[in-house]
């Protein structure tokens, strides 16, 4: 007769960075997910909440979702390109884009005075809380037409909430360095409002033109983070030289242990994959 195999403490499940314990002893089941713990509230299925795995508040949220990341030399490399407009939706798109940037220059006080840290920070906040609406926006949408013609979408449901997260992942690496009042999260709040609706249903009629939009959203971010690290390199902005990365943004993005803020303006400044850019293909 075989010896019976001695069976494992805990058996353990990893799926994209949750835990899952089993402990074969107790017969209890453990998730290691914050959003289960946070919550006084008992499990529905009387699974024991295990608060030995609660994050310590040294320790930093290690985004499970998968991602690409981007070597030192190809942040290097990126360079201001303009596409010029060929036809009326990229006009439209064009000038739009053109409008609401100078706006927000205007209205934010950018373009006025000199460059400071406050104004980085609160800009690329803000901005930041739109960039990720549109891969939110368009993911969702393609994922209920595949739904609804039971067809697939052949990966770019998945490009598009990957883009929509590195989005938010910028804006979860700011706030560690400057914390918005009141004022800034009511305007934060209606612009969502009104361009998260304003895109959804540019979407459905249009999806190429809000694409095109997208485009040129991100020519004139390639040009914001690029002014930004010309003011950190001329001095105007002199301690980003030196001041360490967020600990989020270096384990999102791989970068090197020592990476510095100037080394995170080139990670948050890597455009959109081009596909991203053009029309999708279709189902
Ligand atoms: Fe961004």
């Amino acid at each position: 007769m075989m010896p019976a195999m001695p069976r494992p403490a805990v058996a353990q499940v990893q799926w994209r960075g949750a835990k899952t314990f089993l402990d074969p002893e107790k017969e209890e089941v453990f998730h290691d997910m914050v959003h289960f713990k946070k919550s006084a509230n008992p499990h529905p299925m009387g699974l024991q909440k295990n608060l030995d795995h609660r994050p310590k508040p040294s320790e930093f949220w290690d985004n499970p979702m998968q991602h690409a990341v981007w070597t030192a030399e190809e942040v290097n490399s990126v360079k201001e390109t303009h596409v010029e407009p060929t036809d009326f939706a990229d006009r439209a798109a064009y000038y739009l884009v053109q409008i609401a940037r100078k706006s927000f220059d205007f209205f934010s006080g950018y373009s006025w005075g000199p460059i400071t840290y406050n104004k980085v920070l609160y800009r690329a906040m803000f901005l930041e809380t739109v960039a990720g609406v549109p891969g939110m926006t368009a993911g969702m949408l393609r994922h209920l037409r595949s739904l609804r013609t039971m067809n697939r979408d052949h990966g770019w449901i998945h490009t598009l909430l990957e883009e929509a997260e590195n989005e938010r992942m910028h804006l979860l690496t700011f706030i560690q360095l400057k914390k918005p009042g009141p004022f800034f999260r009511l305007c934060v709040v209606g612009a969502q409002g009104v361009f998260m609706n304003a895109f959804f249903l540019m979407y459905l009629i249009s999806p190429r033109t809000c694409h095109r939009f997208v485009g040129y959203l991100e020519e004139e971010a390639v040009h914001t983070y690029g002014t930004i690290l010309e003011a950190i390199d001329d001095g105007r902005l002199e301690a980003w030289k030196t001041q360490p990365a967020p600990p989020i943004a270096i384990n999102y993005w791989h970068m090197h242990p020592d990476a510095t803020m100037r080394d995170l303006i080139l990670q948050v400044r890597f455009p959109l994959p081009p596909l991203l850019l053009a029309s999708p293909t279709s189902p």
